[in-house]
């Protein structure tokens, strides 16, 4: 399985057993049942001084205390841009197999390509194919792990990352503003801003009800800017989590979801969004994700707390420490979910 993609699986009839979900874990809303109800702000005029900006950080920040998860439009980074940056990843998808696996990071390699990642050591995979690589800080770029196909791959995911960043950057300083801190207070607590680029590719699949494209999870890192086609399946939850709801996408746009480091940072007043993705048996799905993170030694403790408030991280710890605690409680939740079969 490690050393094959999914491509021939997707043929199948029927869904191997390693990809079979609990019935509690399973889609409940279809991939096309689209819902409006996630906030889609426009961000033109952003940077003018006066009463538009206000009026944009304003939609931001109730939907940061909302929900945790919108999506921006007019956000300045050009189509063409984005338009070359989606048919570059499907075409990386296309290549053939043995061309994708030049990339394998199932041996514990940073960045390349892999089959259906997961959790290390979960039990049941995601129907999903990813290629990723670190992209900030500079040093962190090992063009070894990036691929070389298609061509123009690395100057166009280079662009792509730095407009991302400026992007990213933006919409930290609208929060930091919101919570009452100077507007680089979120970017400066992340010490050094730390990129990663995920690019989904989620293929046909034969017993989409079954299986999820990639499980329920909140992002561990600070904000994460999400670009997906027209073809839908990413949820998010509403009513504390007891509803999922499948996020209409808007051509274009980017979906923004606040991450764990961003909901401790602003002690709990952003969500961290809870989301999903699911498939179908109808069409392939690619999206990209770009995780802004803090530096792994980067401290996790609320920024402000206001009277009356009590912090909700118990002490300081560093990303690091919180991000392998988070992995082993997930873990741990996996195993107890078997050991109680
Ligand atoms: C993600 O959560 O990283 C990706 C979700 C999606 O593919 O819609
Ligand atoms: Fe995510």
């Amino acid at each position: 399985m490690d050393s094959t993609t999914l491509t021939s699986l997707a043929q199948e009839k029927t869904l191997q057993s390693q990809f079979i979900r609990d019935e509690d874990e399973r889609p409940k809303v279809a991939y096309n049942q689209f819902s409006n109800e996630i906030p889609v702000i426009s961000l033109a005029g952003i940077d003018d001084a006066g009463g538009k900006r206000s009026e944009i950080c304003k939609k931001i920040v109730e939907a940061c205390e909302d929900w945790g998860i919108f999506q921006v439009v007019d956000h300045g980074v050009d189509s063409n841009l984005i338009s070359d940056m989606t048919c570059l990843a499907r075409e990386f998808f296309d290549l053939p197999e043995k061309e994708k696996l030049r990339f394998d990071m199932s041996g514990g390699k940073k960045g390349g390509f892999i089959v259906s990642s997961h959790l290390q050591g979960e039990a049941v995979r995601d129907w999903r194919e990813i290629v990723t690589y670190f992209s900030y800080p500079l040093m962190a770029r090992d063009y070894s792990r990036w691929p070389d196909k298609p061509e123009k791959w690395r100057p166009v995911t280079e662009e792509y990352s730095d407009k991302l960043m400026n992007l990213a950057c933006k919409l930290l300083e609208v929060l930091s503003e919101a919570m009452g801190l100077e507007k680089d207070a979120l970017t400066k607590a992340c010490i050094d801003m730390d990129q990663k680029v995920v690019v989904n590719f989620y293929p046909k699949c034969p017993q989409p009800d079954i299986t999820l494209g990639l499980k329920r999870h909140t992002d561990p890192g600070t904000i994460t800017l999400l670009l997906q086609d027209q073809v839908g399946g990413l949820q998010a939850t509403k009513d504390g989590g007891k509803t999922w709801i499948t996020i209409q996408p808007v051509e274009g746009a980017f979906v923004v979801n606040l991450g764990d480091h961003g909901h401790y940072l602003s002690n709990g007043r952003f969500k961290n969004a809870d989301h999903q993705a699911v498939v179908n048996s109808n069409c392939s799905r690619l999206s990209i994700a770009t995780f802004q993170n803090p530096a792994p030694q980067a401290i996790v403790y609320p920024l402000k707390i206001r009277e009356g408030e009590k912090p909700v991280v118990e002490e300081p710890i560093t990303f690091a420490e919180m991000y392998k605690r988070k992995m082993s409680k997930d873990l741990e939740h996996a195993r107890l979910k078997k050991l109680a079969k």
